[in-house]
C-alpha cells in the first residue's frame, strides 16, 4: 500500500497506525524494516510506532545500534544497521537474540543485512518527492 505524506506529523501518524494495528490484532511479535535516504523520516516514523503504545522520548539508535523501549505492555527494540558490517556486527549487538524475542523490532537501513530479515517481515519505504516535506511511504507485508 502507498501513502502519500504531505509532513513530518502524517509520517508520525501512519507509523502510529501501524502499532495501533498490530496492538488491536493481538500481534505481539513483529519485525519491521525502515528504509530509505538519510533524513527521509525513518526515525518519525518509528516515534509514532512507539507511540501506540504510550511510548515517548525515542531517539535515533545510530550511535548505540539499538535501543530497548517498554509501554504498553510491549517491547520495541529500535535499531539503526547504518554502521553494520556484516553477521559478526548484527551477531555482537545480539540482533539475533532481539529478533527472536517477543515484541516489535523495527530496523532502520534493513537494506545493510539484506541477508538477515526475517521471513514475513513487515516493510516499510520511504522515499522523498520533488516537495521539500512531501514523501511517499510504501507498507508491504501487512493490511493496515
Ligand atoms: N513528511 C515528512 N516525514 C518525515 N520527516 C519529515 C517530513 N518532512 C520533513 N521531515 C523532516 O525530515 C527529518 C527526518 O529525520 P529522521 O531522523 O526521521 O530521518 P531518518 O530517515 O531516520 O534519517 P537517518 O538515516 O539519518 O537515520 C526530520 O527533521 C523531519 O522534520
Ligand atoms: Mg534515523
Amino acid at each position: 500500500m502507498v501513502y502519500e505524506i504531505h509532513s513530518p506529523e502524517e509520517t508520525e501518524a501512519l507509523g502510529r497506525r501501524l502499532g495501533e494495528a498490530l496492538r488491536e490484532r493481538g500481534i505481539k511479535r513483529a519485525f519491521i524494516t525502515l528504509d530509505g535516504e538519510m533524513g527521509v523520516g525513518k526515525t518519525v516514523f518509528c516515534r509514532g510506532f512507539a507511540s501506540a503504545f504510550g511510548i515517548t522520548g525515542v531517539k535515533s539508535p545510530t550511535y548505540t545500534v539499538v535501543n530497548e523501549y517498554r509501554g504498553g505492555g510491549a517491547s520495541i527494540y529500535h535499531f539503526d544497521l547504518y554502521r553494520i558490517d556484516g553477521y559478526d556486527d548484527l551477531e555482537s549487538i545480539g540482533y539475533h537474540d532481539y529478533v527472536e524475542s517477543d515484541g516489535y523490532s523495527i530496523v532502520e537501513w534493513s537494506v545493510r543485512a539484506e541477508d538477515e530479515i526475517p521471513e514475513g517481515a513487515i516493510g516499510v519505504v520511504l522515499e522523498r518527492t520533488q516537495i521539500e516535506s512531501d514523501r511517499r511511504i510504501t507498507i508491504s507485508g501487512f493490511q493496515l
